[in-house]
């Protein structure tokens, strides 16, 4: 971050108040107004942080009007088509690509500590059978605390690399094993022979009682999904990653609050929203109705897996899943789906309706995952959570970063207060 000649001056009851501003590699100046409270007794006023840059940080970066999204540099299409996911994960982590050693170290490393503690199965066994796999993870991944009692001092930067080992290695078996509990089949334990997307649906799909080949197709469709969903800047649930941690909290409790934010229709859950919207829709002949409804002020109905935040033009992570969608739809033998016809009818549809064009509405990541995801075999829960899975790493990277960062202090925001002024409490009897 650099402090440029250029300042921003601002006039308020006839006084001026000069704020630095900061240029970044990438992306709009920063106007600093860290002592503009000191200076000039005000706060700004920016709910849903909609201006706001909430930390600095070197690991992602998102052009919204171009549809650039870049993890350490390097565009997202090169790295699902070149990269694979754990690789990434190194990147994402450590700042660079790793060497070939580098790489055969880590993924040991992870691969080391993909099984969880035997006791922590019972942990699971004290859920209901129909809890959703979002609320099983929010409660496991946070328990973890309980469980790798040496991993927890954030101050220790070995410690810390270890937490992160750990979270990136047992997010799949914990997804896998909330998945097993609700249909009611034992546990998997992780194959480590198996690449990392080739374990995940080995612990999902298979049983003790016969072999099961994971198709290798599939693998790396569910690799690329992985990839995709990596990392994506300061969205809420990393933000509540990093507010969480700005405490000191341990890793895990700050990874479950993380969970938990990621849970939403608006953000993670929009997988499932989406694919349950497109199954609402059903037929091609219904979509101007939900449609009209999208664009209704008075209707709550939002098309899901569209629109964006920071995506004004295009979002590159749907194009890469579109792509991977009718790939291994034609590999299972099944490209006329007709959830992928009302998909692609509704997204034409849709970007050649005026309101969406002028509110620069695009299909998101979410449009089409749920389509691979349930081609595969995954029920509509599990969405959101191997979204959660292959985020942890893009959590654990900000997390680490902002741990280290030595201007690290506890997020505290403020608040426009428009409630009751002082007045005195009034007796139960005279209300
Ligand atoms: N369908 C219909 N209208 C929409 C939609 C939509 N999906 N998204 C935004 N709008 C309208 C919205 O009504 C508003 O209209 P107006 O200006 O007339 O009030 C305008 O577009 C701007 O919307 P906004 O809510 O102010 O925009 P935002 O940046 O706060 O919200 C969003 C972004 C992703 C929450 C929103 O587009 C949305 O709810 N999309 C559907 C849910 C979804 O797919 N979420 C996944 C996001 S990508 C994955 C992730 O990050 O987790």
């Amino acid at each position: 971050m650099t402090e440029t000649q250029k300042s921003a001056t601002l006039t308020l009851n006839g006084e001026s108040y000069e704020l630095p501003i900061f240029s970044p590699t990438a992306g709009p100046d920063v106007v600093d107004i860290r002592k503009l409270y000191a200076k000039a007794g005000v706060f700004t006023y920016d709910p849903g942080f909609t201006s706001t840059a909430s930390c600095d940080s070197t690991i992602t970066y998102i052009d919204g009007d171009k549809g650039e999204l870049l993890h350490r540099g390097y565009p997202i299409d090169q790295l699902a088509s070149k990269s694979h996911y754990l690789e990434v994960c190194y990147l994402l982590l450590y700042g660079e690509l790793p060497t070939a050693a580098q790489l055969e170290d880590f993924e040991t490393r992870v691969t080391r500590h993909t099984m969880v503690h035997e006791q922590m199965h019972n942990f699971f066994r004290g859920f209901r059978r129909d809890a959703h796999p979002m609320a099983t993870l929010v409660g496991v991944v946070g328990a973890m605390s309980a469980f790798y009692h040496d991993s927890l001092d954030v101050t220790d930067p070995w410690q810390r690399e270890v937490a992160a080992v750990r979270l990136i290695a047992k997010l799949p078996t914990i997804a896998a094993m909330a998945y097993k509990y609700s249909i009611g089949q034992p546990f998997v334990y992780p194959r480590n022979d198996l690449d990392y997307a080739a374990n995940f649906l080995h612990m999902c799909f298979s049983v003790p009682a016969e072999e099961y080949h994971v198709n290798p197709i599939l693998s790396r469709a569910m690799d690329r999904i992985l990839t995709l969903h990596a990392d994506h800047e300061q969205n809420a649930s990393t933000s509540t990653v990093r507010l969480a941690s700005s405490s000191g909290a341990n890793p895990f409790a700050c990874i479950a609050a993380g969970i938990a934010c990621l849970w939403g229709p608006a953000h993670g859950g929009a997988n499932q929203a989406c694919l349950e919207m497109l199954k609402e829709i059903g037929t091609v002949d219904r979509i101007p109705e939900y449609i009209a409804r999208a664009k209704d002020k008075n209707d709550p109905f939002r098309l899901m897996g569209f629109g964006h935040r920071v995506y004004k033009n295009t979002d590159p992570r749907a194009k890469v899943l579109k792509q991977s969608a009718d790939e291994v739809l034609e590999l299972l033998g099944v490209e006329d789906n007709p959830l992928l016809q009302v998909a692609k009818e509704l997204e034409q549809t849709a970007l050649n309706d005026p309101y969406f064009i002028e509110k620069k509405l695009f299909p998101n990541v979410d449009f089409y995952s749920g389509i691979i995801l349930e081609a595969m075999g995954f029920p509509t829960s599990m969405f959101t959570p191997i979204f959660a899975l292959s985020r942890t790493v893009g959590w654990i990277s900000q997390w680490k970063e902002m741990i280290a960062d030595p201007q690290n202090k506890i997020g505290r925001p403020r608040q426009l207060y428009l409630g009751e002024t002082l007045r005195d409490y009034v007796d139960i009897e005279q209300r």
